[in-house]
């Protein structure tokens, strides 16, 4: 079977070395996420496991499309009598970019019309409730390219179910996770996070010292499908569950200015399972002062959008340079949509990246320390 993991703009190629790494060898990255192949398990896992992808979607058909009846008849030609049930609800969803067929309810429309054909005509059943297992499929059209898909994740991956509560400008775990491994920062390192909101770096950098899988504690659409096979998906889960060890980590911590952020960065950790195992505080990074020789500071400090709030975001920039140079054995990286952010810092960073936080233009940008720059 052909699977998509599909992924923010810029986080493909670090999608496809993730499935590399979880064992899928030709995993390939290309435009909007990672192709690779596998069984109706190792969709499954890859829901359990990915940190960066948004959505893992099993590929059915492709075809170029130049016409609503070359929709038709692609749809159409998928046996989807071997995965769907006759009373389960087929929600359609759609996306259409640079191509002949741009309505995006009329390609939803007339996938949905293909698959009751296609199921009329192939199972028994004449009327279709649609009051079962919801089946989450998926049309999209790129430049005249369609890929009817059906969607093993359901709810996106970035819900995780530890954040029930949205901070000021929360970052999306997915992000989050790519910042971290886009970090300096390993396993066993010290990590902090001078403007740690609700949290949200400091958790996925948790997951990722103790081996815990994103997905352990949240259900996905593809446990629900009839072809699904429960048991070796249950011993699957267990695996998982097993492989999370909260004693891998330490020297986790965050700080930010202001105490409800903090309170909501504390829920989120207790709901992740994480509680006791990353230290906050309520301080200004002003006044942050840290003990361990060497380390890595990572954040998402603001952006400062809005013309009044300028100002004071480039004095926060001024203010992670000093924190630097405080703490002269830690690197420091920071995500920022603000172009004011290298002049207002005093420094050009050691390298940068361009990701998207959203709709965000944003750059991703990495100051080493002067050891860590010494030994490159
Ligand atoms: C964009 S938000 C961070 C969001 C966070 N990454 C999350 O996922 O929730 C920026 C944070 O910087 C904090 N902040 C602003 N000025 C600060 C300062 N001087 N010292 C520490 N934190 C500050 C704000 O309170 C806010 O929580």
């Amino acid at each position: 079977m052909t699977f998509v993991a599909t992924a923010a703009f810029g986080l493909e190629g670090l999608v496809a070395a993730e499935l590399r790494r979880l064992g899928f060898e030709d995993a390939r990255g290309e435009n909007g996420g990672a192709r690779f192949q596998g069984s109706v398990l190792d969709g499954f896992f890859a829901c359990l496991r990915l940190r960066m992808a948004d959505r893992v979607l099993l590929v059915l058909k492709e075809a170029t499309c130049l016409t609503f009846e070359d929709l038709f008849q692609m749809v159409s030609s998928v046996p989807w009598e071997k995965y769907l049930s006759v009373d389960g609800k087929y929600n359609v969803a759609g996306k259409c970019a640079r191509s002949q067929l741009m309505s995006v309810s009329d390609c939803q429309s007339i996938c949905k019309k293909a698959i009751i054909e296609r199921m009329k005509k192939y199972s028994s059943a004449s009327f279709f409730p649609e009051t079962g297992v919801p089946f989450p499929i998926q049309i999209s059209i790129h430049d005249n390219m369609a890929r009817v898909s059906l969607d093993f994740a359901g709810t996106a991956l970035n819900r995780r179910g530890y954040r029930t509560w949205n901070g000021e400008a929360p970052l999306r775990e997915t992000l989050a996770a790519a910042l971290v491994e886009l970090s300096p920062w390993r396993p066993g390192m010290p990590l902090h996070d001078p403007c740690c909101g609700t949290g949200t770096l400091l958790i996925e950098a948790a997951f990722r010292e103790g081996h815990r899988a994103p997905g352990m504690n949240r259900s996905f659409a593809c446990e629900s499908f009839p072809f699904f096979p429960t048991r070796d998906g249950a011993a699957m889960r267990k695996t998982v569950q097993g492989e999370f060890e909260p004693d891998r980590i330490s020297d986790i911590s965050g700080s930010d200015i202001d105490p409800q952020a903090i309170e909501l960065a504390q829920r989120h950790v207790r709901q992740a399972g994480l509680e006791g195992l990353i230290s906050l505080e309520v301080l200004p990074l002003e006044e942050l002062q840290l003990d361990q020789d060497e380390g890595v500071f990572l954040c998402n400090p603001p952006y400062g959008e809005r013309l009044g709030d300028r100002r004071s975001s480039e004095k926060i920039y001024a203010h992670l340079h000093s924190l630097m140079k405080r703490h002269k054995g830690w690197s420091l990286c920071a995500i920022s949509s603000d172009p004011a952010f290298e002049k207002a810092f005093g420094r050009r960073a050691d390298k940068r990246r361009r990701l998207y936080n959203g709709r965000l233009e944003c750059q991703f940008l990495t100051y080493l320390s002067d050891e860590k720059k010494n030994r490159m």
